[in-house]
């Protein structure tokens, strides 16, 4: 592709001679008599190079210079200029530009000046950009993950993180789901701008609303003033939507609207607003389930599953334990001013057997208090059990794809064994510490099928 070529000066006749050459010699050319006419051009079209005279009629040469330099670092700019003025060559490359040139110009010198500023300009660009990027990368040391199954998560972010794609996170509570999307955002090409974050867990529907498109004044009971939504806040950004199962229909088909049309109102409104966002959607619910039981549009649902990031539960990737565990430890000295060395080797075991229900949120927890509680260099064993509500591998029972009725019977059952150990069987008692009447305590035992005892301790 041929590079593109914008010529500023204020007279005619120069112009129409350059634009001859450069024309001649395969480029393409744009003319501007003015600093006006040239940001205009600029605004409208890419240009590679722009040879700029340093006397305009409108706006002073260096002025003009120094905009495009902070505006449009990557357009290469030549300054022009009359005789004279020995110290402008130093001031216009410390202003920005790449080359400096005297008239009368001379055709074979400027081609061959433009031809090389444009190559070396362009690896200048490159390099710049390549460190950048490695700038950035480094943000992915901040993700702990030596496991295959991260591994593959890590890989995804990469490849999908400078696309515009909407993307859709899921995994447990705890797993991680929130480090990923700004991991994606800050190797965006939207990372200059910081991640919008909006979480509609537990917000009534009203102000869910509100708190993603925002509201008019007057829209609801104590809406006193017009409120800017999280969707509006992140205009030319990247907006992360926290718990998208939690949203209620009404909203999950003004969520897919905006999706479809990039345009939504506020609460209230009618004005149709329109914002360049991208979405990155996290949920720790069974989406295809929820659709399956139509608390979830399906639409919106396959809008959403396009790219999908799972993140592990921790438990399924025990090898990342014992980084997480260093990394934490680090993190928590710094925080602490401790100088804890390390953790020690049972400590660790027990972590590594640890089911951790809670998974990466509810290890930083532990390790976050290890360290406050330690008063050793090596966080000893019994510093993390105090931690464990109980070390063992099922000390909750498993509840998933239990519904609610089913969880419930199973922790009814458990708590009531565990009364009925600490009274003896006593019926009586047990009612009384678990402030139930007795009979209501007879007949949940029976509907749960336990054994009932009279207060004596006998069958009935
Ligand atoms: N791979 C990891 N490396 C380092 N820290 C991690 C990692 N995964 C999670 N964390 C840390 O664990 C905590 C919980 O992570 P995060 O908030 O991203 O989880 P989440 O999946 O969004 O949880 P929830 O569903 O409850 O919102 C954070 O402090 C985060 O920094
Ligand atoms: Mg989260």
């Amino acid at each position: 592709m041929s590079s593109r070529i914008l010529i500023v000066d204020d007279e005619q006749g120069i112009r129409e001679q350059i634009t001859r050459w450069l024309n001649y010699e395969g480029y393409k050319t744009e003319q501007a008599a003015n600093a006006k006419e040239a940001l205009a051009l600029i605004r409208k079209m890419n240009f590679n190079v722009v040879l700029l005279d340093l006397k305009l009629p409108d706006m002073d040469g260096f002025a003009l210079l120094e905009k495009l330099h902070q505006e449009y670092p990557d357009i290469c700019v030549i300054i022009l200029t009359g005789f004279g003025d020995e110290d402008s060559p130093a001031k216009a490359r410390a202003a920005g530009a790449f080359d400096f040139f005297a008239k009368p110009i001379h055709f074979e010198s400027l081609i061959h000046r433009i031809d090389t500023a444009i190559n070396q300009f362009r690896a200048e660009r490159e390099n710049y950009y390549k460190r950048e990027e490695e700038k950035l990368q480094f943000q992915f040391e901040n993700i702990v993950g030596q496991s295959e199954a991260m591994q593959r998560v890590l890989d995804l972010i990469q490849k999908i993180a400078t696309t515009e794609e909407t993307i859709l996170i899921q995994g447990e509570s705890g797993t991680g789901k929130e480090l990923v999307a700004g991991a994606i955002h800050y190797n965006s090409l939207r990372r200059q701008n910081p991640l919008i974050i909006a979480d509609c867990a537990g917000l009534s529907e009203n102000l869910a609303e509100s708190e993603l498109f925002g509201h008019e004044k007057g829209a609801f009971t104590g809406a006193y003033a017009r409120k800017i939504g999280k969707f509006e806040r992140a205009h030319q950004t990247s907006l992360l939507v926290d718990e998208i199962g939690e949203l209620s229909p009404h909203l999950q088909l003004k969520f897919l609207r905006f999706l479809q049309e990039k345009t939504f109102e506020r609460l209230g409104g009618t004005e149709h607003i329109e914002v360049d966002v991208r979405i990155i959607a996290a949920t720790n619910a069974n989406l295809p389930e929820a659709v399956n039981q139509n608390r979830f549009r399906q639409d919106l649902f396959h809008r959403l599953n396009r790219v999908v990031i799972t993140v592990p539960p921790l438990r399924e990737r025990r090898a990342d334990i014992p980084l997480l565990v260093s990394h934490f430890i680090k993190k928590y000295n710094r925080r602490n001013a401790k100088s804890i060395k390390d953790i020690s080797k049972p400590a660790l075991d027990l972590l590594e057997k640890y089911h951790c229900p809670g998974n990466v949120r509810e290890l930083e927890n532990i390790i976050a208090s290890a360290i406050l509680l330690e008063d050793g260099e090596v966080i000893k064993p019994e510093t993390i059990r105090m931690r464990l509500v109980q070390p063992v591998a099922d000390f909750q029972p498993n509840y998933r794809n239990l519904t609610f009725r089913e969880a419930r019977r199973i922790f009814e059952k458990a708590y009531l064994t565990q009364l009925l150990e600490q009274t003896g069987g006593n019926i009586s008692q047990a009612a009384r510490l678990a402030e139930l009447d007795r009979t209501h305590l007879r007949n949940k035992m029976k509907s749960l099928g336990m054994r009932d005892m009279d207060d004596n301790g006998n069958a009935e």
